[in-house]
């Protein structure tokens, strides 16, 4: 192993405006493995996070709450950090955006910037709700998708036809706070000019993010970059930009500065400042796929315009599925952290993950099957077991190692050997291979464990007995010593176990031989699936609350359209008509044809589509109400003169029935 390495490793910094969820685990885990990895090879890893707290949702939701945002955002980190530490991830320090550091190096990087030529401003036309009197971001507008029809769309993209679109084009916008038509209006905002970059990047981007990633961002460095607007009107909850009143900073612009400003706090609280350790040390970004752009392109540039090292590498990794398919509140697989944690041991979800971690950008799934399945044979059944039966037979048996045998010898030496090449797939992020090699192990300790039959053979040479229980105990010790990153509160029993120091990875190469063990305690516990089962109730059921708590009421339910003038009222002439024939169409699954009386000797024929509601006898006689000016439509059957009115879409469609001293060819006003 060369020097002692001096490392900071950050993930990315979940939001304050919703729980911690497995999907934040994934990473976080991710980063806390390879961080304890790192210190148990002697090297210096500090593992830095924060709280993202600005933004619009934030600040709306401080407001339904009845708080300040300052205080949701408090209450965010106390809550996400619990709930981080819950799951035995630790960091050196975990901070928030939304503190004195990050305003200071907010204005310092923005000065830099600006100073250096590479902030433009420009006028924008954007969504605007005179309402609310505010700007709404794109996931603040919903309306119906301007490719595919579907209704109640977010501004940015339709979740039904993955269609991406500028919310401009939704049709029938509404604001979702209160149902009201947004108006496009026009605010000078403030840009970095990312193009003043490009050079920079290309160089860049290739030589600190995986091959997979540079290979998709050169696609974007092919072409100019478009300027980065890091401005938002007020309100906002966020930053004032300097020189530029009530225009605030994107929440995307001082959320990787929070890098800096947590590990800043970390710092000053040691007499010394962020760049003491940034300039100093290898710098590595966890982040999922999904916010490549930011750290990959936006972050190198601010850091390379403020002077600052650039990260050494962005670690990108794929997103979590649960059960084959994106977390959905609906099917109660977005599992918060807190959730999880009332029903099932973290440990699980720790061995899972790293049973199924690769440095790959490829996504992968949380099966929770297979999650019951690998816990209990794996963990338990193969690693644990042998310990525990190991443990508890030699306690009987006085509680002290012997000597190993010379078959016991071999294994243990094989097990060392393996050392260097787990510490590699860590130090690759493949902890996936790294378990594999740890099963190997244990099949071998099994092995050696059934093939001597220890339960048997105490009964008549205690010597022999306790020569396999020290080969088994090695064996177990070892493993125990490469799991550690992923499983150090089991690891800390198992040190108890044989009342030692914390291990370090050479922990491995010693050999325990006439060591004294204390008495065996409970390692880890199968899991049942019925604990699963009450875990994702629970989840589903919080999400329903949830979601009943959001879903839009009053006027915002409605979806009402755009306000008319009576004079746009009266140009469609609304008539009452009797219906005097109702027949099949044939080969039209959904249409009647209809023959209207409008009085006076005229008819009309009509076609609706009201054929799985009402039967054509049943309709003749009846009175009903008609639009007798729109234009006439040829369709596949014929010509329709006009629109009966029917309330409802889709299957079951209601004609609107006037009452009996209504008289056909009246006009409706
Ligand atoms: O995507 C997210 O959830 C962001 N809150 C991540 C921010 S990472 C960093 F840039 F701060
Ligand atoms: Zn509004």
């Amino acid at each position: 192993m060369s020097g002692k390495r001096k490392i900071v490793i950050t993930a990315a910094l979940p939001y304050a405006n919703g729980p911690v969820h497995i999907g934040h685990l994934v990473e976080h885990c991710m980063v806390d493995f390879w961080a304890r990895f790192q210190r148990m090879r002697g090297h210096d890893c500090y593992y830095i996070c924060a709280d993202d707290t600005h933004g619009t949702p934030v600040m709306v939701n401080a407001r339904k709450q009845g708080v300040t945002p300052e205080q949701l955002v408090e209450t965010a980190r106390v809550e996400h950090v619990r709930d981080l530490n819950g799951f035995e991830i630790v960091y050196d320090n975990y901070g928030s955006t939304n503190s004195p550091s990050n305003k200071r190096i907010s204005d310092r990087i923005f000065t830099a910037l600006k100073e250096k030529g590479h902030i433009e401003t420009k006028t924008l036309q954007q969504a605007y709700c005179e309402f609310d009197k505010m700007f709404l971001p794109d996931r603040f507008v919903k309306g119906t998708c301007p490719r595919c029809g579907a209704p109640d769309q977010y501004g940015d993209g339709c979740e039904n036809c993955s269609a991406v679109y500028a919310t401009e084009e939704l049709k029938n916008p509404r604001c979702v706070l209160c149902g009201n038509p947004p108006v496009q209006k026009a605010s000078e905002n403030v840009f970095v000019k990312l193009n003043d970059f490009k050079s920079f990047l290309k160089e860049w981007v290739p030589e600190h993010t995986g091959p997979e990633i540079a290979k998709k961002l050169n696609e974007w460095l092919k072409d100019d970059l478009q300027s980065w607007c890091i401005s938002r009107d007020k309100p906002y909850f966020g930053f004032e930009i300097p020189g530029y009143p009530d225009k605030y900073f994107y929440v995307w612009f001082d959320a990787p500065i929070g890098y800096l400003a947590s590990l800043d706090d970390y710092a000053r609280a040691r007499g010394k400042t962020f760049e003491d350790y940034w300039n100093s040390h290898e710098i590595f970004h966890c982040i999922g796929k999904d916010i490549i752009y930011h750290h990959s392109l936006f972050w190198p540039a601010m850091l390379k315009a403020a002077g600052l090292n650039t990260p050494t590498q962005v670690m990108v990794h794929g997103m979590l599925q649960v059960n084959g398919a994106k977390m959905s509140k609906s099917r109660g697989t977005n599992i918060s952290a807190g959730t999880y944690l009332k029903h099932l041991d973290p440990n699980y979800l720790r061995y899972y993950l790293a049973c199924k971690m690769s440095s790959s950008i490829d996504d992968f799934d949380l099966n929770f099957e297979d999650f019951v399945s690998r816990v209990n044979s794996d963990l338990i059944g193969k690693i644990t077991n042998v310990a525990s039966r190991g443990a508890q037979m030699l306690q009987k048996l006085g509680g002290k190692m012997g000597e190993l045998s010379e078959e016991g010898r071999t294994l243990v030496t094989q097990a060392q050997d393996l050392s260097e090449q787990i510490a590699t797939h860590y130090e690759e992020r493949d902890f996936a291979k790294a378990i594999i090699a740890i099963r190997g192990i244990a099949d071998e300790a099994n092995k050696y464990f059934d093939k001597h039959e220890p339960w048997k053979l105490v009964k008549t040479d205690a010597a022999a007995t306790i020569e396999i229980l020290t080969g088994i105990l090695n064996l177990f010790r070892i493993m125990t010593v490469y799991l550690k990153p992923v499983l150090p509160g089991y690891a800390a029993k198992v040190e108890r176990l044989f009342q030692e120091d914390p291990y370090t990875w050479t922990s491995a190469q010693q050999i325990l031989e006439f060591h004294e063990i204390s008495p065996y305690e409970h390692l880890a516990k199968r899991v049942e699936m019925a604990q699963v089962q009450s875990m994702l109730e629970e989840a589903k059921a919080l999400a329903a609350a949830s979601m009943e708590k959001t879903a839009p009421s009053g006027e915002a339910a409605l979806n009402l359209a755009p306000t008319i003038g009576i004079e746009d009222f009266q140009k469609i002439d609304l008539r009452v008509v009797k219906i005097i024939d109702a027949k099949h169409v044939e080969g039209a699954g959904k249409l009647l044809q209809l023959t209207l009386d409008l009085g006076g000797g005229v008819t009309r024929n009509v076609f609706s589509g009201i054929k799985s509601t009402y039967k054509p006898e049943e309709l003749v006689g009846k009175l009903t109400v008609m639009v007798a000016n729109l234009a006439p439509r040829k369709m596949k059957f014929g010509v329709s003169e006009g629109m009966v009115l029917a309330s409802g879409d889709g299957d079951k469609l209601a004609l609107l029935f006037p009452d009996k001293n209504a008289v056909p060819g009246q006009r409706i006003s």
